[in-house]
């Protein structure tokens, strides 16, 4: 089973021979979906080119906390950067200098700074690693909750054989997949989630949009692909930001937007969650050119836009999980209800305007999902992160 890692990584790499193995170890990484960053010692330069890492993670490989154009390469944001902090292969030297809070380069102020999960993988020659320091140290390690992978067992460049090979890379990914994904069912889904408002045009500079923020999308996105999930985004205007790994974002303005970029990617999409507020109505004949004032007729004319959902729920692919968004203000259960028949849909998440601090803009939402058979299950105030774990917990159960 191909296991998928979307997280962002940074690799440090000390200076063993088995560095030689962290080129085979950024592609395992890379092929998982991971967002790797390499950070190397001077001391690995002997082992592997920093050439060699850059092309195969796609970024510039780091070493100095001081680069030499006068560069700060800033190790606070490095660390706050990466989801995990893998140090593969770790050296004798490089453990000690960890164990003692030593910070004579980019690798020990990025394991200083650290506040994601830390795993490492030493690697040194038998003797070495069987030295009392080095125990001690490892012990030490993981007494500050440092996860070690490793060492295996078998030959080593010495020519010895015995423990303290590095675990080989293939079984490192293995692991913080089973640590980090876990069993999750929706490893290697096609997952399509649209977010935000939709806006349709008035005129070139005015619109007709909802106060959707978009956040509520990007949650489940950004949860959906921690699972292991591929995700397409399709969003509306909004203010977010982000790099998500795992995620490929498509940006879209309207209605007929949103419909154009989702309708190919639903029919090859596992699961479409359709949370975005799309406008029902938009302008009949926007105007070309900006509306005078003194020209104003005063009302502007609407028809319907194209219900997305309905299309994706009569065009439904055997298998697929279809999922919509309600929000009502009214008869909440029996409005969602009637919207998951008319859509077909296998699940909706409905939430209300009357509850404080769910709904649009807020970080926090409450929703009851519905499904065809089942007894509406409810949640209380949850954050939108929390909300999209339960909405995915419960999609899981449904695949
Ligand atoms: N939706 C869509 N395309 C539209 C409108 C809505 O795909 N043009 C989707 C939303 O993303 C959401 C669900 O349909 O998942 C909401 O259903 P809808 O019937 O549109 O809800 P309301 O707009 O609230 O409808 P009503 O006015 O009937 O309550």
């Amino acid at each position: 089973m191909e296991r998928f890692l979307h997280r962002k990584v940074l690799l440090g790499v000390s200076g063993s021979i088995a560095a030689y193995k962290a080129a085979a170890l950024v592609r395992e990484l890379v092929k998982a979906g991971a967002d790797v960053q390499v950070v190397m010692t001077r001391a690995a330069h002997d082992f592997v080119t920093p050439l060699t890492l850059a092309t195969l993670s796609g970024k510039p490989v780091l070493t100095d906390l001081i680069s030499g154009d006068s560069t700060w390469n800033d190790h606070v944001h490095l660390a706050r950067w990466a989801d995990v902090l893998l140090v593969a292969p770790l050296s004798a030297n490089t453990l000690s200098k960890m164990v003692n809070g030593q910070c004579d380069n980019l690798l020990l102020a990025c394991f200083l700074s650290a506040t994601c999960p830390v795993y490492v993988a030493p690697a040194m020659d038998l003797e070495m690693y069987r030295d009392p320091s080095t125990h001690a140290n490892l012990e030490k390690l993981r007494d500050r909750s440092v996860r070690t992978i490793g060492p295996a067992s078998g030959e080593l460049a010495s020519g010895l054989s015995g423990e303290g090979r590095m675990t080989e890379p293939e079984d490192i990914v293995h692991r913080l997949h089973a640590d980090l994904v876990g069993n999750s069912k929706l490893n290697g889904k096609r997952i399509l989630i649209t977010a935000g408002p939709t806006q349709e045009a008035i005129d070139p500079v005015r619109y007709i949009g909802n106060r959707s923020s978009g956040k509520m999308g990007f949650a489940l996105a950004e949860e959906a692909a921690a699972r292991g999930a591929h995700v397409e985004l399709v969003t509306g205007p909004t203010n977010i930001a982000t790099s998500m790994t795992g995620v490929s974002r498509t940006d879209v303005v309207s209605a007929a937007d949103m419909a154009e970029a989702c309708k190919t990617r639903a029919l090859n999409s596992d699961i479409v969650i359709m949370s975005a507020a799309v406008a029902d109505f938009r302008p009949a004949s926007p105007a070309t050119g900006k509306i005078k004032k003194k020209e104003a007729a005063m009302t502007v004319e609407l028809e319907p836009t194209e219900d997305i959902l309905a299309w994706m729920g009569k065009n439904k692919p055997a298998e697929q999980i279809l999922v919509g968004f309600a929000l009502e203000t009214n008869d909440g259960e029996a409005n969602a209800q009637g919207k998951l028949v008319r859509k077909n849909l296998d699940l909706i998440v409905l939430n209300t305007l009357q509850d404080a601090g769910a709904g649009f803009g807020h970080d926090t939402n409450k929703v009851t999902l519905l499904g065809k058979n089942t007894k509406p299950l409810s949640f209380p105030l949850m954050s939108k992160a929390d909300t999209a774990r339960a909405i995915l917990d419960h999609i899981g159960t449904l695949l």
